[in-house]
């Protein structure tokens, strides 16, 4: 039987927001890829592990190998479909050799907690990965949800979209470790976004 690779979207971190088809795959897993944090939350004692860091070609290998045996769960965060490491395993291995399960995207769940519909919104992101001044630009009523990171925090993204022409007046909010306990929700303007401190997991939604 052909094996697969199955991307499993594990959303932003917590137990309560992962989907259940996510949950009985990972758990079910011989081969089981993540990051640090979701091994050391998801994985058991009788599955073969490896850890995505930043020596991508040796997760490749081990995927590569680990499907001559067996197929191999892929943890990546919120939803596969957005800026995650399904872009390069469909790039190597094929989109046929790929089963992807949906997860609930960081994005989701900030404008949820910022109770703002995202139906007109675009979805773009700073995390180590630019974006064009004509993909940032402000629009009166546009709204737009960024991934950001330690580098590219609020602050950072706060001066680089009021040189995109946003007003110091348009909304933002700036939430961090969504779903987790220390999870922090920010709500201010553009121009007091530009003292919110650096945080390692966060997004933001901006609207004018
Ligand atoms: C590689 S991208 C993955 C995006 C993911 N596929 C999604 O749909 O949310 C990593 C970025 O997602 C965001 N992120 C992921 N989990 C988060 C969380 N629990 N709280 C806040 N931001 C999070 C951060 O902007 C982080 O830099």
């Amino acid at each position: 039987m052909e094996t697969k690779i199955i991307v499993a979207g594990i959303g932003p971190g917590a137990r309560d927001y992962l989907l259940p088809a996510a949950l009985a795959a990972i758990e079910n897993a011989r081969y089981l890829v993540g990051g640090q944090r979701a091994l050391n939350d998801y994985s058991h004692d009788k599955q073969v592990t490896q850890v995505i860091d930043r020596d991508i070609q040796k997760t490749l290998d081990f995927i590569a190998e680990a499907l001559n045996h067996h197929d191999v769960v892929v943890m990546v965060s919120g939803d596969p479909g957005f800026h995650s490491f399904l872009t390069r395993l469909r790039a190597v291995f094929g989109a046929q050799k790929l089963v992807v399960i949906p997860g609930i995207s960081s994005l989701q769940v900030a404008f949820a907690r910022l109770a703002l519909p995202w139906q007109d919104a675009a979805f773009l992101s700073l995390h180590g990965h630019d974006e064009s001044a004509a993909a940032l630009a402000y629009r009166p009523g546009r709204t737009i949800g960024l991934l950001l990171d330690g580098k590219m925090h609020a602050a950072e993204a706060a001066k680089k979209l009021q040189a995109c022409g946003w007003p110091g007046t348009a909304f933002v909010g700036v939430c961090a470790n969504l779903s987790y306990p220390d999870e922090q929700i920010w709500r201010g303007t553009l121009q007091e976004a530009l003292q919110v401190p650096a945080q390692a997991m966060c997004v933001m939604v901006v609207a004018g």
